[in-house]
């Protein structure tokens, strides 16, 4: 696909950043023997890669805003703009040596997302997408699945941690959806997680309290790819709110109402 100079900066972005993750991946290994030290380092590992985002993107457009995890809000010069950035998504992941996390790239103009780049840079998975040009990984154009029947489709989620209050609530998600459905699946990033569902490999997905970084990019790449995406409550904003539920068309309605059916 033929990006806009705009998606061209985010890819470069990502790819520079994802150099960058690679590399101390393959350190992490050696560090676990001390936990603490391991998470010490991925924290360093996260905000280093995080400013070489934000240098990436800032030099090639000092007037838009920004939204990151790591560094927060700076607003921009010109309001009607804003990247929002998730350095490095699936931190457990990371931190344990487990090869399934990503760099999530968003653009918003005037309150919508139009471009999105979510980049597993150990599998070398660049997924992308823009307004009106169609969701990508890599050369290949994606789109969802077209499983419509539940007991054939499999879903992911995003099980909550350390205490997390939303815990019971998904657990009760889960005590509807799995004996209705061909398997759940949890592997600890979200942002790769839309982007699976864009790439049909999984038919649903649905998370409570993610932040607008782990869900801005994944937006638009769902959307494109031909997927429906909105927030748990019909009534709510998906970045504010951070509670999501997507999926291939065929399957959104019956698969929402299961899970919005709480
Ligand atoms: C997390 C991952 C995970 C989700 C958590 C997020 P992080 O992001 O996306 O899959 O379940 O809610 O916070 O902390 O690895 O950037
Ligand atoms: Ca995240
Ligand atoms: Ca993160």
């Amino acid at each position: 696909m033929q990006g806009s100079a705009n998606l061209n900066v985010m890819i470069k972005a990502a790819r520079k950043a994802g150099r960058s993750l690679v590399k101390d991946f393959r350190e992490v290994e050696n560090l676990q023997v001390s936990m603490k030290g391991a998470g010490d380092f991925v924290s360093r590992a996260d905000i280093a890669a995080e400013k070489i985002i934000r240098e990436e993107l800032m030099e090639a457009r000092p007037n838009y805003g920004w939204l990151a995890e790591e560094s927060g809000e700076t607003p921009g010069t010109d309001p009607t703009r804003r990247w929002i950035v998730d350095p490095l998504d699936g931190t457990t992941n990371f931190l344990h040596g487990l090869p399934h996390w990503a760099i999530s790239i968003a653009l918003e103009h005037k309150g919508e997302i139009v471009a999105g780049v979510v980049f597993d840079a150990a599998k070398d998975e660049m997924f992308y997408a823009e307004k009106g040009a169609g969701a990508w990984l890599n050369e290949s154009r994606l789109r969802v699945s077209g499983r419509n029947r539940m007991i054939e489709s499999i879903f992911a989620t995003g099980l909550p941690f350390g205490g997390r209050s939303d815990l019971p609530a998904t657990l009760q998600d889960l005590a509807r959806l799995m004996p209705a459905c061909a398997g759940v699946r949890r592997w600890g990033a979200a942002a790769l997680d839309m982007a699976y569902v864009a790439a049909g490999r999984y038919d649903g997905f649905w998370e409570r309290r993610l932040n607008a970084w782990d869900i801005a990019a994944g937006i638009v790449i769902v959307r494109e790819a031909g997927g429906l995406i909105e927030p748990l409550d019909p009534a709510g904003s998906l970045l504010e709110d951070g509670e999501v539920v997507c999926g291939n068309e065929p399957i959104f309605e019956k698969f929402s109402k299961v899970i919005r059916d709480s």
